[in-house]
């Protein structure tokens, strides 16, 4: 089981590295807008402060504008990827870019066929946007039980992200799934440690330390 974090934020991911329990980043035009990251700088920083996959979207819609943009995308930096839209340009796309040995992460996957022919396409990674499904009455857990039964049934070996996570439970229902990679935005990734009967049961813990603490004695 990885943890991408999903951000471009440069402070969030150096605290969920020092954390030791981030694999990658994953990032998205949105994400890059917000967190006013410059390109390429920002982006190489962000490369090298990760030991791991980072993701980053093209922005052209055709087939041939997202294969070049891609190229120049994967030359970079050794790790980043390449992330395509699913749509019909896109699957050209991610044809053509992972014969070339380039490690694609199909995005915006709303439906296991796309995840299928993502796949079938040659993507590395594929992510399933559970927060956007939930968002318009999908059930977004049985959509990525369906895509990670889909790919186990073909045996393909593009890896499944839960994306577009929105809080802890979204990450446990994917656990519960067997889900390979979580894409966390910080905060989720925080809410995944956090809980109050942890916090209160410490503060008590610590105010018994204290009321001990001029008779404990370590060994020298
Ligand atoms: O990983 C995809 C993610 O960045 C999208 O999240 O919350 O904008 O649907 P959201």
């Amino acid at each position: 089981m990885r943890i991408f974090l999903d951000t471009a934020n440069l402070e969030e991911i150096s605290r969920a590295v020092a954390l030791g329990l981030i694999d990658g980043v994953t990032t998205n035009p949105t994400l890059l807008a917000k967190a006013g990251l410059s390109f390429p700088e920002g982006v190489l920083e962000v490369c090298r402060a990760v030991q791991g996959p980072v993701s980053l979207e093209v922005t052209k819609e055709d087939a041939a504008g997202m294969v070049e943009e891609g190229r120049k995308i994967a030359s970079l930096a050794p790790n980043l990827v390449v992330k395509v839209p699913v749509t019909l340009e896109g699957i050209q796309a991610i044809s053509v870019l992972s014969k070339d040995g380039i490690p694609v992460n199909a995005t915006l996957v709303f439906q296991p066929l796309q995840a299928l022919l993502a796949a079938r396409a040659g993507a590395k990674y594929a992510s399933v946007f559970l927060g956007r499904l939930d968002d318009v009455g999908h059930d977004a857990i049985s959509i990525l039980g369906e895509c990670l039964e889909i790919l186990e049934a073909y045996g393909m070996a593009t890896e499944l992200i839960a994306a577009s996570v929105r809080h802890p439970m979204h990450v446990l229902r994917a656990a519960l799934l067997g889900t390979p990679i979580f894409t966390l935005p910080f905060g989720v990734l925080l809410g995944l440690v956090e809980h109050p009967l942890t916090r209160s049961g410490l503060e008590r813990f610590l105010q018994d330390a204290r009321s001990v603490a001029s008779s404990m004695r370590y060994p020298k």
